[in-house]
């Protein structure tokens, strides 16, 4: 039996009240759910507080968290602050995070190995620039990303892989479900029979997402902007469901 992930990044947006309002409208649509689509919803983490007593089948995830517990580490935040508000996700190693805050491959992995740890399902990101798949290099690029993350004991059920090519992230430029599945099926592939969950993510919308969903390795989506309406986040699981 299949299953979907269909994963909301809201980035820096819908950071404060407003963001009630879009996670009810979005609660309301998905009153009745099939149990093998999960709906998450990674809000910034100043509304987490805020949401995490009216979610209901939606679960919360983090953008981003840091490696360490607590200390002098001046503007992080906590994993451990994270549990105390019901989030379930985090969101590591995305695109911006990689080129605006100089997250390397190493860091990536003291953070999985954290989230490992501490139990939330982590959803780990990979994906080549638009340079790298010019040179013919998406594979290598991807290949060196999942291995890091491989190579550091970091498998289990909670381990998610999103394939996000840079070059369709907010770029309305998504790949087609032919390429997106060719990573897909390279990446399932380096797993050796390993059942994890590998969505994809970058200019994801409901009117390209049957596309994907009907591919048989992508099994959920990462989605960015179409993720702040409802109308259309809730189109988007509603494909999940009508796939199962
Ligand atoms: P997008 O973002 O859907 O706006 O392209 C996806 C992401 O960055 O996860």
């Amino acid at each position: 039996m299949r299953s979907f992930l269909v994963a909301g990044n809201w980035k820096m947006n819908l950071g404060g009240k407003d963001a009630i309002n879009v996670i009810d409208k979005i609660e309301d649509g998905i009153k009745v759910l099939n149990e093998n689509v999960n709906v998450m919803v990674a809000p910034p983490f100043t509304a987490i507080p805020l949401l995490s007593d009216r979610i209901k089948r939606i679960e919360l995830g983090a953008q981003n968290m840091f490696y360490e517990e607590a200390g002098a580490f001046t503007g992080e935040i906590s994993p451990k602050f994270l549990l105390d508000f019901n989030v379930k996700y985090v969101i590591l190693g995305h695109s911006e995070r990689r080129k605006y805050f100089k997250e390397d491959d190493d860091i990536i992995v003291r953070k999985a190995k954290k989230a490992k740890d501490l139990g939330f399902k982590y959803i780990v990101c990979v994906g080549e620039t638009l340079e790298e798949r010019d040179k013919g290099l998406a594979k290598e690029v991807v290949k060196r990303q999942v291995s890091y993350i491989l190579d550091a004991d970091l498998v289990n059920e909670y381990l998610i892989f999103a394939y996000e090519p840079v070059w369709a992230i907010g770029t309305g430029k998504v790949a087609t479900p032919e390429i997106a599945e060719e990573m897909h099926f390279f990446i399932r592939d380096m797993l050796k029979g390993k059942e994890i969950m590998i969505i994809y993510g970058g200019s994801v919308d409901e009117n390209n997402v049957k596309g994907l969903f009907e591919m048989p390795d992508i099994d959920g989506a990462l989605v960015g902007g179409a993720s702040l309406k409802p109308e259309k986040f809730l189109k988007i699981i509603k494909t999940a469901e009508s796939l199962l």
